[in-house]
Parts: structure tokens; sequence; C-alpha cells
């Protein structure tokens, strides 16, 4: 399939699967607004569509919790077979919720990065007037209302905040949740989507629990810190809030908005994220289980995430990018995986070719990895992997993830930000 081709097919499935306000990120399995899908959506719907793109984010940040919280769904007015629905989150009870009904938990914070692209894109002005005193609302609360050690880093409280829901780096911290009753519930997501290629059913209930606690606790910051038995320093998580910490700056100054409140979030937390998160016997990045006191030994494509943020030096990016990334027996293709590029560690025991974050090739990860290589001048690698990305996209269609071995498409069928992501490997460079 020919690139132009490929990005006539990506325009109509966006086309597609818009929802008015919003776009589903997958037609059937998510049929919502989810956070960091709709930045990278508004970012594929630029290259054709800057006004719809700008739809897309300011519904986004409808849903905004009044104490600065941006929800990981917001579900408009869309009924559907999702769950949890909005009944389920009971946000109602929490004096910060939004008007709009939502989710109780935050997603990585993408779409301060995506809003300073298409600035530098489009020039915007007028829009990024009207949206910055959100996101700098947003990145004070992750920073405060989600930081346990007074170290700047912010703590995710669910793995579905980590936007890699299985990835077996949360097993152990899950294994250890002592489970409650778990509430009545039915499963939605294998109704579209094979079950096998969906998280399994024990992890599924502990996500469920997870949920429990928060609504009993009002979904109150400040007890959730203290309870929630899920939490974490996320490598990938802080990386791409650190990036977005710099983008947030760089519109800030450009717009005569004060920096030093965002000058020191971003100083401790490359000081912490340093400290806490790089283990230099293994030369890789791990997050730290806060509850447990300890660092979350598995090695999962996340590490490579502070390339992206700028958090890495060059002696560490080396390290990152020689032993591991290109390494066949982790994450560089293979005889038995032949795309770029695994999200877990071939050598991991947890790896699965085609469960969900087990270990598919992802289109975000590969993204977010490119933008990192190039950013620290590799530039051939991030080349390699881009191509091989796009010749994925061409042969399996836009699917929410592909077996290493074989490229077959798994996951929800034509899903929005692999689409999204096709303008920024043809165009976008
Ligand atoms: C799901 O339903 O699997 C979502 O990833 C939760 O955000």
């Amino acid at each position: 399939m020919t690139a132009p081709h490929l990005l006539d097919l990506a325009r109509a499935l966006l086309r597609k699967n818009d929802a008015g306000p919003f776009t589903k990120p997958g037609p059937r399995q998510y049929p919502h607004q989810w956070n960091w899908d709709s930045a990278l959506i508004a970012l594929g719907l630029s290259h054709f569509d800057l006004p719809r793109a700008l739809i897309e984010i300011r519904s986004l940040l409808s849903g905004q919790w009044k104490d600065g919280m941006l929800p990981h769904i917001v579900y408009h007015d869309a009924p559907s077979d999702y769950f949890p629905n909005p009944a389920f989150w009971q946000i109602e009870n929490s004096p910060n919720a939004s008007v709009f009904p939502t989710s109780g938990i935050t997603q990585p914070p993408l779409l301060t990065t995506i809003v300073r692209r298409l600035h530098a894109r489009h020039s915007i002005p007028n829009f990024i007037g009207k949206v910055y005193p959100s996101l700098l609302r947003w990145h004070r609360w992750l920073h405060t209302a989600r930081d346990a050690d007074n170290s700047r880093l912010a703590c995710i409280i669910h793995p579905w905040e980590s936007g890699t829901d299985d990835s077996p780096r949360w097993l152990e911290v899950m294994e250890s949740i002592r489970l409650q009753e778990v509430p009545e519930f039915r499963r939605g997501d294998t109704l579209h989507v094979p079950a096998a290629e969906r998280p399994h059913q024990v992890d599924y209930e502990r996500f469920i629990c997870l949920i429990d606690i928060f609504r009993r606790a009002n979904y109150d910051p400040t007890a959730l810190l203290a309870r929630s038995p899920f939490l974490v320093q996320d490598v990938l998580f802080n990386s791409i809030l650190h990036r977005a910490d710099e983008d947030l700056r760089a519109l800030a100054e450009e717009f005569g908005q004060p920096t030093g409140e965002i000058d020191s979030w971003m100083n401790d937390l490359r000081a912490n994220f340093n400290r806490q998160l790089w283990d230099d016997s293994h030369g890789l990045y791990f997050d730290y289980d806060q509850r447990g006191g300890a660092s979350i030994m598995i090695n999962t494509a996340a590490t490579f995430l502070p390339l992206f943020g700028g958090l890495a030096s060059p002696e560490q990016a080396k390290r990152l990018v020689e032993e591991h990334l290109q390494n066949p027996l982790e994450y560089a293709p293979n005889e038995n995986a032949h795309y770029w590029l695994t999200t877990t560690s071939q050598s991991e025991p947890a790896w699965e070719a085609r469960r969900y974050w087990r270990g598919p090739v992802w289109i975000i990860l590969n993204w977010l990895v490119i933008e990192g290589l190039r950013r620290y001048n590799y530039t051939d690698l991030a080349d390699l992997i881009q191509r091989d990305s796009l010749e994925l996209l061409a042969r399996s269609g836009f699917r929410e993830y592909y077996d290493p071995r074989d490229g077959l498409g798994c996951g929800s069928i034509d899903f929005s930000w692999s689409a999204a992501l096709a303008f920024e490997f043809q165009e976008g460079v």
C-alpha cells in the first residue's frame, strides 16, 4: 500500500470514529473520550482539520475536575455497553468532581506536549490563551495532589492511570493487594475483543476493587495517597509529565506567564527521578512502589520513556539503547519477533505476544520511543522503527496492538490513535 493511500484511510477512520464533540478511540471497544487517546487524536486531526482538532481538546478539558484533575475518561452523553459506566464510578460523591460524567482517575499527561506542537505548527495564540489555565491546573494537581514524598514525582494509584493497564510491571504490586469483597460487575471489554487478548480475570477483578476503594473514599486526594494499596512512581508517566512541563514552560514564556513554579517542579522531578528510578547495575529505569518501598524490577519498554522526557544523560541513553533497545534478546527484532518494538522485554517470563500490554507492539510506544531517539540523535534507529511502524499499519490496518511475530492486528479494530500517528510518521518530521 502506498503511503498517501494509507493517509486517506487514516483520515477516513478518524472521520468515521467522530462522535461529535469527541472521537472514539475504538468504535465498539472504547466508545467514549479517553484522555491520552484524545491528545493523539487531536494531533492526527490537525493534519487535515485543525478546527476539529481544537474541538477535541476543548471537549476533553470540559471534563476537568474542580481541583484540576483531568480524568482518564469523559463519557459525554454516549450510552454504550462499556464497563465501567459512569454509575459505577460514583464521582458525584466527590466535592471536586466535574459536572460531566467522567471516571475518577487520570492518565499520562501528554496533552500539553500536543497543544504546544499544534501551536508550533499552526500558530493558535487565542486557543492557547483559553486552554493554558486548565493545563497549568492539571500539572499543579499532578505535582501536589499526587506527590507522596515531596519529590514532585507524581504517583499513580491504578494501573489504568499508567495507560499500560496490564503491564507485567504491575503484577507483583497487584498480587499484594488483599482482595476484599469484589463488587458485582460484568466485564464489557471482552464483548468485542477475544478474552485471550485482554487482561486476565484476576487482574481485572483487582482493577475493579481499586475503583471500589477510591469511590468509598469519595476520591479525596489526601485519603487516596494515604490509603490506595497501589501507589507507584511510574517511569512512563513521570517522563511524559516532565516533557509536558517543558512544553508548558515554553508556552508560559511565550505568553508572558510566570515560570518559577514550573521550574521548581522540573528541577525537583529531574533530580528525584534519576535518584529514585535509575538502576545503574542494570542500566535500566524501574518504577518505584511507594507503598512497598521497593523498585519494581521488571524490564518493559517504559524504560525508554526518559528519552522522550529528556531525563536521561547521554551516558544513560547510550546504555538504554545499546544494551537493551537494540538487544534481540529483549526488544530488537529477532527470529521470533519480527517487528519493532515489543512493549515488554522478551526476556521477561510474563512476556506474551498477543495479550494487551504484556508484549505486543503498540504504535503509541513506537512513536514515543522514536521521538525520544530523535531527541538524543539516534536518528537512524528512529527512522528504522518509523519505517517498520508504517509497514505494520499498511499491512494489518489501524489496530490497537500487533503480534510482533507475524504482525497480526489485535485488540480493537479501527483504532484511532494508530491512524492519527500514521500522519506523524508520514508527514510530521
Ligand atoms: C479499559 O477499559 O481497558 C481501559 O483501558 C481502561 O482505561
